[in-house]
């Protein structure tokens, strides 16, 4: 699968001087992850994997879309992300959910030595990083992540026969690091001591209805590496 396009919008949330989508139309932002960017495929994704795992970590958390998923689970949830604005509002909207914390913070500088977490999902934001930094992010969740945890990274699959949504939806996408599969399990394969034990590529059409196709989604499951004794 190779593909590649020109993405339409030059924003990136975390760069300098000025304020991602999500921040600025927080409303407008969320009505578009609930009807067009598939968050009840992806949320089925996330619950499937999630299981019985208790200690959750989720880097680039945003307002706190996909915490939902965790907000009536019994869990340790925490939201970590480098927009202070969107992690303001992803508190105030749990503010009554004590199982879930958030912290403004970039994931590269969260400490080992706060938690290790048997759940840690990268959900839709490794598409705003470029290859080297998700390398050292992808490496530097490892080093939180329980010997038994898994990580499941979900992200666009970009692929060489998009339907005309799927370029829609792309023009607008303010991630400037759209990857196919190559490009991505490059980068997966640079994870040290972690393995992918699960991967597919999910449709995710708009909010209940089959058709049309909003975008192709990889969700990946990785886990440590287990040596053998001896
Ligand atoms: C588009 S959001 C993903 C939100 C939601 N999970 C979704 O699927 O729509 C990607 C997030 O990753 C965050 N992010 C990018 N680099 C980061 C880093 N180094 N540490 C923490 N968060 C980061 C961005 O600020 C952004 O909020």
């Amino acid at each position: 699968m190779t593909a590649s396009y020109k993405l339409g919008n030059p924003g990136n949330p975390g760069s300098p001087g000025k304020k991602p989508l999500q921040s600025r139309f927080p409303r407008l932002w969320l009505a578009a992850q609930y009807l067009l960017a598939g968050f009840f495929y992806r949320g089925r994704a996330i619950v499937k994997h999630l299981g019985t795992r208790r200690r959750v970590l989720e880097v680039g958390c945003s307002v706190g879309i996909d915490s939902v998923h965790f907000s009536k689970r019994p869990c340790d949830y925490l939201g970590v992300d480098i927009d202070a604005d969107a992690i303001a509002m992803a508190s105030a909207r749990y503010k009554d959910k004590a199982h879930m914390r958030f912290r403004h913070v970039d994931m590269r500088t969260l400490s080992p030595a706060e938690n290790t977490f048997d759940f840690i999902l990268f959900c839709g934001s490794v598409h705003h990083i470029p290859d080297a930094d998700a390398v050292s992010i992808l490496n530097h969740a490892t080093t939180l992540l329980a010997d038994d945890g898994i990580m499941v990274v979900i992200d666009y699959a970009l692929h060489d026969q998009p339907g005309w949504m799927e370029r829609f939806i792309l023009a607008l996408e303010e991630g400037r690091h759209v990857r196919d599969q190559q490009a991505f399990l490059a980068i997966l394969a640079q994870v040290r001591d972690c393995e992918i034990t699960e991967q597919e590529i999910f449709v995710n059409p708009a909010f209940l209805l089959p058709w049309p196709v909003m975008a192709h989604k990889f969700c990946i499951v990785m886990r440590k590496r287990q040596t053998v004794a001896g």
